[in-house]
């Protein structure tokens, strides 16, 4: 295994990902525990990651010196390379001007973690964001490779097996990090790759056994993937334990909410609560046009609902929510400056607080595919866990203005058309979202012999790897015209059909 030490950066779970994806387990240890974590896993390697931090600071991180005289290899990234250089007699100086952003690093001498991947002399593309440099290198080390801003920006010492980098291997500007990564993690620390998710399934369910213990847990199942990977996983460590509460606010797709409660039902014999809420919603949404009133008020009902559900089962010790790497991160501030509500999450906070309870969290480090591919380990379909990305207040965020039932109604048919012909042109899965939106628009148009006035429809599809940035997706040329005509032809009520070309920055995947 690795051990990851984790001084801060917001993109620590990313080092973990790429270790996983070289096939070798690994664990994050904040830098404050990071020793007992090393005594316990007695790791193969330790990575040693980025901080908002400065070497310079007083009481800035440090490494534990029983990591240092382990003789364990390490690699350090970013703060970890100049925290590495500084406790180990090299020097770290304020930058004058840091590198942000793209930079050219030119590759100076043969180094193990490039094997297969770089050579002497090349340029490659990284990705840099530091403001302090390494202007003196420990003993032992020799540079590797160089960038415009820094003669350092790898450092190797072979003999201890040390290795690190100025740039940020595991972020995807970087192309080639990942391989690096797995350099080190097979060439330098010599494991085999062959960890897989049967792994980490067997170690989730031995960690939700040890921290639930005897205790009743309760899961919110949205009608989603995620809640329903976790809620299976949870009930695979503790079985009748296990309560699963579906809140549903009748703001599903065609035949979704339907999809749920028999997969839980009838495949999996796991007893849920379907506490139909459609009226509640609706009447709650009545005359309610502006997003964030909207999401806040599903969020809050939501929540009234589900207490009652978990009063009338009478009560239980932990919450369990399907909460993913990414909605960690965009609940946070991603700058370091003071965070931005862009949109009020309604599976993120507010419950815990409320219910007082522990928090039973087991996919909080993994990404949307990797759950995905931890739901097929768990026997679920791949038609459900391929299912893309739904929001949790629904069709009510893809209808701009006011929410009735029967907007909800129209959006419901036009959107069920869209996905179909996605399907049938075999795009479903290279699609990371497609869905459509009912403009609180009117249009003017002919049909036959006469006028319509109604309403226009927004059609949008992104390609994404973790929600966080996305693209609009190009369909093949006559696919748009086809959907458009179909959808104008059978759904009465929609007289005209948009496509939305907006990139995620600046615009966001959903339009509330
Ligand atoms: P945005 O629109 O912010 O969406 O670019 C990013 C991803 O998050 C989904 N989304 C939500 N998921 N509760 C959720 O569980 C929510 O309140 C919510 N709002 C947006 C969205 O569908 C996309 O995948």
């Amino acid at each position: 295994s690795i051990l990851i030490v984790d001084f801060g950066s917001q993109v620590t779970q990313l080092i973990a990902r790429r270790v996983r994806e070289a096939g070798v387990y690994s664990e994050i240890a904040p830098f404050t525990t990071a020793e007992a974590a090393f005594a316990r896993m007695a790791p193969k390697g330790v990575i040693l990651s980025g901080s908002p931090a400065s070497v310079l600071d007083e009481g800035s991180p440090r490494i534990p010196q029983a990591i240092l005289d382990s003789g364990v290899p390490i690699m350090g990234i970013c703060y970890g390379q100049q925290v590495l250089m500084q406790q180990l007699g090299g020097n770290v100086t304020l930058g004058e001007s840091g590198e942000f952003g793209h930079a050219v690093i030119e590759i100076t001498d043969d180094c193990v973690l490039f094997d297969g991947v770089w050579k002497t002399g090349e340029k490659h593309t990284v990705w840099m964001s530091h403001g302090d440099k390494v202007s003196a290198l420990a003993p032992g080390f020799r540079p590797v490779a160089v960038s415009p801003g820094s003669p350092i920006a790898v450092v190797a010492d072979d003999s201890r097996k040390y290795y690190a980098t100025q740039f940020h291997m595991e972020v995807a500007h970087t192309p080639d990090g990942a391989k690096l990564i797995a350099n080190f993690a097979r060439h330098v620390c010599g494991l085999t790759g062959d960890w897989t998710m049967a792994e980490f399934r067997a170690a989730k369910v031995a960690q939700i056994r040890a921290q639930v213990g005897s205790g009743r847990v309760i899961c919110g199942l949205s009608g989603g993937v995620d809640s329903a990977v976790a809620a299976v996983l949870i009930h695979e460590a503790i079985g009748e334990q296990l309560t699963c509460v579906f809140v549903d606010h009748g703001l599903m797709r065609t035949g979704e909410a339907e999809q749920v409660v028999s997969l839980f039902r009838n495949s999996y014999n796991i007893p849920l609560v379907h506490v139909n809420a459609e009226e509640t919603f609706l009447a709650g949404l009545a005359g309610e046009t502006d997003p964030e009133k909207k999401r806040k008020f599903i969020g809050g009902a939501f929540i009234d609902l589900f207490e009652e559900e978990a009063r009338k089962v009478g009560g239980a010790d932990f919450l369990a929510q399907g909460t993913l790497y990414p909605d960690v991160i965009e609940s946070v501030s991603f700058t370091g400056g003071p965070s931005v509500t862009i949109k009020s999450h309604h599976n993120v906070g507010g419950l815990p607080e409320r219910m007082n309870m522990q928090l039973v969290e087991p996919l909080r480090e993994l990404f949307k595919d990797e759950v995905r591919a931890l739901g097929m380990e768990l026997g679920l379909p791949q038609a459900f866990v391929g299912r893309h990305p739904f929001p949790g207040p629904g069709l009510a965020i893809r209808i701009p203005g006011e929410v009735t039932k029967e907007r909800c109604d129209i959006l419901r048919k036009a959107d069920a058309i869209y996905l179909e012909e996605i399907r049938a042109a075999g795009l479903y899965d290279t699609i990371w979202q497609a869905f459509a939106v009912l403009l609180p628009v009117r249009s003017v148009g002919v049909m036959g012999d006469g006028r319509t006035y109604d309403n226009v429809l927004a059609l949008r599809a992104v390609t994404s790897t973790d929600g966080m940035t996305a693209e609009a997706f190009q369909f093949p040329g006559d696919f748009l015209p086809r959907v458009a005509t179909r959808i104008v032809n059978e759904v009465k009520g929609i007289n005209r059909v948009t496509y939305d070309y907006t990139s995620k920055p600046p615009g966001t995947i959903e339009w509330e």
